[in-house]
């Protein structure tokens, strides 16, 4: 199992370290445009490997996307993270000129690849990919359902004052501060409604810091953050990796599904060895339905910036 990360920066590295240590694939390639930088990161996780026992071999190249050939798994973690301040949008004029020649130079080399997109604004970014590659719907896969979730039951757990473990619950819709949607009808401590615990006012409370978990953290952080990102990306390549069949909210391509078509967007989804096996319907009440519709306005109008740039 090859697995390309590209992007040897924060999230690429963890992503690539998170992936070594729970060594399920055989290779992990870095590749990065600054000279020498994936070759350094790789090098010195390689010197982790006898200290956390994996054989994973990790290399590293400059843009040599030969190196990346017969990859089975990319995952896209290139262009800019965002500054405190910033949205995941304003990201879109930098950050979609590479993701869409990153894709386009992924796929040359690698024509049977499954790719995980995680650069912002995340879910028009994984749109771009499907546009630019043709790839068919379920080799495409966004990377921010499975990041917001796990955000999510941190701040469950933290106000059920609880161990994680005893926590479940997803968010779907966009992975943008105003898109999330944290299903708090549907968290569950050891299968008990979360709302048998929490007032209403605590769980608005949850939801809203779920919504700007990403922004907290780049404030405290100066710059976006890495662990959980990278965590959540490493998640889903073991489960196409092992073909789990785990389910995971993701940004899938739509067509139909949720009332909702051409547009890449936050659903729950089962991921094993073909990437997005099923997008599993699940029935939303009336405010969950428009806060779903909302959502996909909003990267609907994202994705005709795209249109408008001339990138697709
Ligand atoms: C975040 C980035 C990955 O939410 O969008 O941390």
């Amino acid at each position: 199992m090859k697995v390309t990360v590209v992007g040897a920066g924060a999230v690429g590295a963890s992503c690539a370290e998170y992936i070594a240590i729970k060594d399920f694939a055989s290779e992990v390639v870095l590749i990065d445009i600054k000279e020498g930088f994936a070759e350094g990161k790789a090098m010195d996780l390689m010197q982790t490997a006898s200290l956390n026992s994996f054989d994973t071999k990790i290399t590293g190249t400059t843009n040599d996307y030969s190196k990346t050939a017969g990859s089975d798994i990319a995952v896209i973690t290139s262009g800019i993270p965002r500054k405190p301040g910033m949205t995941r949008e304003e990201l879109i004029s930098t950050n979609a000129g590479i993701v869409k020649s990153v894709s386009e130079n992924l796929i040359k080399h690698s024509p049977d690849v499954i790719i995980i997109v995680v650069s912002n604004p995340m879910d028009t970014m994984t749109y771009l990919a499907h546009k630019a590659t043709g790839l068919p719907k379920n080799r495409i896969i966004g990377m921010g359902g499975a990041l917001d979730s796990a955000r999510f039951k941190y701040r469950l757990a933290e106000a059920l004052e609880c161990p994680q473990s005893d926590v479940d619950g997803m968010v779907i819709g966009a992975h943008s501060d105003t898109g999330m949607i944290p299903l708090t009808r549907l968290a569950t401590r050891n299968s008990v409604p979360v709302s048998k615990f929490l007032s209403d006012d605590k769980l608005t409370y949850v939801k809203e810091e779920t919504k700007v978990g990403g922004a907290t953290l780049t404030k405290l952080l100066g710059t976006s953050a890495w662990y959980a990102p990278g965590a959540a990306v490493s998640a889903m390549v073991q489960a196409i990796a092992c073909d789990t069949k785990k389910m995971f909210p993701c940004s899938a391509f739509l067509s139909g599904e949720y009332g909702q078509s051409d547009i890449a967007l936050g659903v729950p989804v089962i991921i094993g060895k073909g990437g997005i096996e099923q997008i599993v319907e699940i029935e939303l009440d009336s405010a969950e339905q428009e806060n779903f519709k909302t959502s996909a306005d909003a990267v609907r109008k994202m994705n005709d910036v795209l249109t408008e740039m001339s990138v697709i």
